[in-house]
C-alpha cells in the first residue's frame, strides 16, 4: 500500500462526491471537521493517571536493541541513545524485559537479584539515567516484574535449599516427594519440557517449578515471601519507574483445586495494586495465563491490574487474518473482554519475545501482519509494540537460551555489517534479511513496513477514542469486511479493514449512521454515496481509518 496513492484516491473521491451538485444521489458537501491541535492533546492525555490508556508502549529485549560499548551485547546505555527514533515513530512508554542480575535459563526471567541490574547491562545508575532521560522526553519505563519464581541463584535459594532448617527454609515449594497433593497443577510441565518437580540433594527434597529447573516458584503462602517481593516492587517504584509488566502473575499461588488465580493470588494482586497506588501515575499490565479471558485481572476495575494482555487475539490472529471471515477478527477481541468491569483496558499486541515473529504468524503474507497491526492499533485497549515489528523482522537465525531465541535476534538499525547495533560481534547472530529489513532502509522507503506503523501511528496521535473510546462492531453488509467504531473526546472514526486477499471488497454505512463522508485519515478506499448509505471499497488486502460524523 502506498500512502500518497491513497491520499489522491481519497481527495478524488471527496472531489466527486462534493462537486456533482445537481446530481440527486450526490452527498452534502462533508461537515468540516474541527481540527484539534494532534500535538497539546497527546501531551495532555499522556499526562495524568490515565496516560497508559493513550500511550504506544514499546516491548524491549535491552540484549538486543542496541550495544554502547562494542561487547555485541545490547545495554542500557545503548538503549538510552535509541529513545530519539524511538520517539520518533510514535513510541510513548517502554516495557523492559527483565534487566535484573540473571542465571540466564531463561532468558533474565530467572532473576537472581531483585534489586540490581544485570552487568551485561548496565548499572542502577544507567537504570536511573533511563528513567530520567525518558521522562525528559515525556516518555515511560515500564519493568518486567517476574514474581512467581526467582532463579536457583538467588540467595534466597541458595539459602533455602541448604538444609531443612534455615530462616528461608519455607521460602520455596518443598516436597519430600516430586508432587504435593496440595498442589493440583500436574507434575509435568510440557511448555518447558520439564518435571515440575526437581530435588535439591542438600535438602533430599523436591523444590517445585513451573518453568525450567533453574526457577524454583517462591512460596506465596509465607507472609515473609509477600513482604520480600513487595518491598522490591516498591524498590523500583522509589527509583521513579512508572510501574511494571507482571509476569504469569495468576501462577503465584497453588491449591489442590486450581493454580491459576486462585484467591490467594488475587488477594496478593491486590496488595501489589494497593502498593502502585501509593505513587502518582503509576500502571501495571498482567501477562495473562488464560488465553480465553483477561477479565480475571481487572478485579474490580480499580483493585488489580490497570491492564491485561488479550492473547486470544495477540498470539492467535494468524488464523482469522488465514480466512475471510471479518467475525473472526472481532469474536476475539470480543470474548476476552466479555464482562470486564468499566474502565478495564486490554493490553494489545500481534506478537511478543515468547511467541514467532509477527512475519511468521502471517505466514509471510504482508498485508496479514500489516491488518492484524492495524487492528491492534485501532481496537479498544493500550498497544505493546514488540521492537522489530515495525520493521516486519524476519525471524533469527540462532539460538542460545531456547528456540525463542528465533524471535530475539537484535535489531537492525542500518545496513551496514553490525547494522548500526553493535561495533563488536554480536550476542546472537541478526535476524533473516536484515540488509532490508532495517531502519535506514526502511525509514526511506514509503511503502515498507516502517513507513506503515509510523503513519499509522502518527494518524491515530493526540486522538482520545483510541485511548479510551467506546469500541463497536458496525454491520456493513459485508462478511468479510470488520468495521470498527471508536468513539470518545466528542469525535468518531472508523476503522474498517477486508479480510479478502484478492478482491476489493464494499461495506456500506447507513447515512443514517454516519452523516457526513467519511474522511480518510490512513489506508486506501473509495468512498461514494449510494442512496441512503456511504459505501466504502477496501482493495484488497487493504484497511482504512476515517473520521466520521
Ligand atoms: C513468561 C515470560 C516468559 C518466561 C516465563 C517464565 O511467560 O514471558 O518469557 O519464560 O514467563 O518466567
Ligand atoms: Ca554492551
Amino acid at each position: 500500500m502506498n500512502l500518497p496513492r491513497a491520499a489522491l484516491a481519497l481527495s478524488l473521491v471527496l472531489a466527486a462526491a462534493c462537486s456533482s451538485s445537481d446530481d440527486p444521489t450526490a452527498s452534502p458537501p462533508s461537515t468540516a471537521h474541527a481540527e484539534k491541535d494532534r500535538a497539546a492533546e497527546a501531551k495532555r492525555l499522556l499526562t495524568g493517571p490515565d496516560w497508559y490508556r493513550h500511550a504506544v508502549f514499546y516491548e524491549v529485549y535491552v540484549r538486543s536493541l542496541q550495544d554502547s560499548n562494542g561487547d555485541g551485547i545490547g545495554d542500557l546505555p545503548g538503549l538510552i541513545s535509541r529513545l530519539p527514533e524511538l520517539q520518533a515513530l510514535g513510541v510513548d512508554a517502554l516495557w523492559l524485559m527483565p534487566i535484573t542480575p540473571t542465571a540466564f535459563a531463561d532468558s533474565g526471567y530467572d532473576v537472581s537479584d531483585y534489586t540490581g541490574v544485570n552487568p551485561d547491562y548496565g548499572s542502577l545508575a544507567d537504570l536511573d539515567a533511563l528513567v530520567s532521560a525518558a521522562h525528559a522526553r515525556g516518555m515511560r519505563v515500564m519493568l518486567d516484574l517476574v514474581l512467581n519464581h526467582t532463579s536457583d541463584q538467588h540467595a534466597w535459594f541458595k539459602e533455602s535449599s541448604a538444609d531443612r532448617t534455615n530462616p528461608k527454609a519455607d521460602w520455596y515449594v518443598w516436597s519430600d516427594a516430586p508432587s504435593r497433593p496440595d498442589i493440583g497443577c500436574g507434575t509435568f510441565n510440557a511448555q518447558f519440557g520439564s518435571e515440575a518437580w526437581t530435588l535439591s540433594k542438600a535438602r533430599n527434597q523436591y523444590y517445585f517449578h513451573r518453568f525450567y529447573a533453574g526457577q524454583p516458584d517462591l512460596n506465596y503462602r509465607n507472609p515473609e515471601v509477600v513482604k520480600a517481593t513487595l518491598d522490591a516492587a516498591r524498590f523500583w517504584l522509589d527509583r521513579g519507574v512508572d510501574g511494571f509488566r507482571c509476569d504469569v502473575i495468576g501462577l503465584l499461588v497453588e491449591s489442590a483445586s486450581g493454580c491459576d488465580m486462585i484467591p490467594e493470588t488475587q488477594a496478593y494482586i491486590r496488595q501489589l495494586r494497593a502498593l502502585l497506588d501509593q505513587y502518582p501515575d503509576r500502571a501495571m499490565v498482567a501477562e495473562s495465563t488464560n488465553y480465553e479471558t483477561a477479565v480475571p485481572y481487572f478485579g474490580d476495575g480499580h483493585d488489580m491490574f490497570h491492564m491485561a494482555f488479550n492473547f486470544g487475539f495477540g498470539y492467535f490472529w494468524g488464523f482469522p487474518f488465514a480466512g475471510d471471515a471479518a467475525s473472526a477478527v472481532s469474536d476475539k477481541l470480543e470474548a476476552s473482554r466479555k464482562d470486564a468491569p468499566p474502565g478495564a483496558q486490554e493490553a494489545l499486541v500481534i506478537g511478543s519475545h515468547d511467541v514467532s515473529r509477527a512475519y511468521v504468524a502471517a505466514k509471510k503474507v504482508e498485508s496479514r501482519w500489516r491488518r492484524a497491526a492495524f487492528v491492534q492499533l485501532t481496537a479498544a485497549g493500550t498497544p505493546f509494540i514488540y521492537y522489530g515489528e515495525e520493521l516486519a523482522l524476519r525471524p533469527g537465525k540462532a539460538k542460545i537460551v531456547d528456540s525463542r531465541d528465533y524471535q530475539r535476534a537484535p535489531m537492525p538499525w542500518t545496513k551496514a555489517p553490525g547494522h548500526g547495533f553493535t561495533t563488536g560481534t554480536p550476542w546472537l547472530p541478526f535476524a533473516d534479511e536484515a540488509e532490508l529489513t532495517n531502519v535506514e532502509v526502511e525509514s526511506s522507503e514509503p511503502s515498507s513496513t516502517y513507513s506503515f506503523y509510523k503513519g499509522l501511528l502518527a494518524a491515530r496521535r493526540g486522538r482520545e477514542a483510541f485511548g479510551a473510546g467506546t469500541m463497536t462492531f458496525v454491520d456493513g453488509g459485508n462478511p468479510a469486511v470488520l468495521v470498527l467504531e471508536r468513539e470518545g473526546g466528542g469525535e468518531r472514526y472508523l476503522a474498517v479493514v477486508t479480510m479478502d486477499e484478492s478482491a476489493p471488497q464494499t461495506a456500506r454505512l447507513p447515512v443514517a449512521r454516519v452523516s457526513g463522508a467519511p474522511a480518510l485519515l490512513f489506508g486506501d478506499a473509495a468512498v461514494a454515496r449510494e442512496g441512503e448509505a456511504w459505501s466504502i471499497t477496501i482493495p484488497a488486502e487493504g484497511m482504512a481509518l476515517f473520521r466520521a460524523e
